[in-house]
């Protein structure tokens, strides 16, 4: 799907973000290609967060350069951000509760017909297209209200197609959704990646980043502590770098035997079926 002899889409080079005392990054490279899903792990208070708000516009770093799409660019805000094709969500997607999901999917954008009069069909029949790429559950017209949790936060995913955007950033997407939601949160991902778009993911459940990404950027105490291909690494290489042990094989030994590791294994297990089951009952809704 990607190519890493092409250009990258996003290059970010020696950002870094200082809150008073605290590093919140230090000095972090990395470079994100077209088509390719990006997760970013670390500890509590790793940075994760704020890089990504960096990309998103955000955050203005105090030093450092980004690049995107080959040109030189600076991002002061979730505007100019959207702009160049770069869209965030962030846990706590503001909602209105008394509007439906089609009204809330628009909501500041609404079309207007060539009268400049608010568009409620077209609104509704580009809702009606984009949720198809998701989850048959929810009707355009149903107040947002009666949504459970993880189909808000389907909604909140379904907003960032409207601008067709290139890179999309997403700041722990499954978090408190049902192994189900989980698994229809990770197909799309893989669906934005098939369409040729990035994805930027910070995940707190490595099997969840497993399952779905290509590369694993582990982040510690602001800085880049390790970048590997996903089918190279493996959940004790990315535990120890997480939590800064070195990786002796003693150590990797020690994180194998540990209770969560088994864990671990079962979730990918159930995380993996779920996709599949979750991928398969969503062809059948639509046909091929
Ligand atoms: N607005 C802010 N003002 C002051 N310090 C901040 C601010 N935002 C983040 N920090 C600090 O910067 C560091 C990195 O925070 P960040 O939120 O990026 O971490 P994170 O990896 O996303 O953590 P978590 O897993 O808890 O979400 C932390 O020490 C945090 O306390
Ligand atoms: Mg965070």
């Amino acid at each position: 799907m990607f190519r890493r002899d092409d250009a990258p889409l996003l290059k970010l080079r020696d950002i870094s973000v200082r809150f008073g005392f605290v590093d919140a990054l230090k000095e972090v490279s990395l470079d994100v290609f077209s088509g390719e899903v990006v997760a970013i792990v670390g500890d509590n208070g790793a940075g994760k967060s704020t890089l990504v708000k960096v990309i998103g516009g955000l955050q203005t770093p105090s030093g450092g350069d980004i690049e995107y799409g080959g040109q030189p660019a600076s991002i002061h805000s979730v505007h100019e951000a959207n702009a160049i094709g770069i869209v965030s969500v962030f846990q706590g997607q503001e909602f209105c509760n008394n509007l439906d999901v089609s009204s809330n999917l628009f909501l500041g954008h609404e079309l207007k017909d060539s009268h400049g009069m608010r568009d409620d069909e077209s609104m509704n029949s580009k809702a009606r297209q984009i949720l198809q790429e998701f989850s048959s559950a929810i009707r355009v017209g149903q107040p947002i209200s009666t949504l459970s949790v993880g189909q808000r936060q389907t909604v909140a995913l379904a907003r960032t197609l409207l601008n067709d955007p290139k890179l999309i950033l997403l700041d722990e997407p499954t978090a408190s959704l049902s192994v189900m939601q989980t698994a229809e949160v990770l197909n799309y991902i893989k669906r934005l990646r098939t369409q040729g778009r990035s994805v930027i993911l910070i995940g707190h459940d490595l099997p969840d980043v497993f399952a779905v990404s290509d590369r694993i950027i582990v982040l510690r105490h602001g800085r880049i502590n390790g970048i590997h291909e996903t089918l190279e690494t493996s959940y004790e290489q990315i535990i120890a770098e997480i939590a800064g042990v070195n990786g002796s094989s003693a150590n990797l030994d020690s994180i194998t035997s540990m209770n969560q590791y088994d864990n671990l294994m079962s979730r990918r297990t159930l995380i993996d079926r779920t996709m599949q089951f979750q991928a398969a009952s969503t062809d059948e809704s639509y046909g091929p």
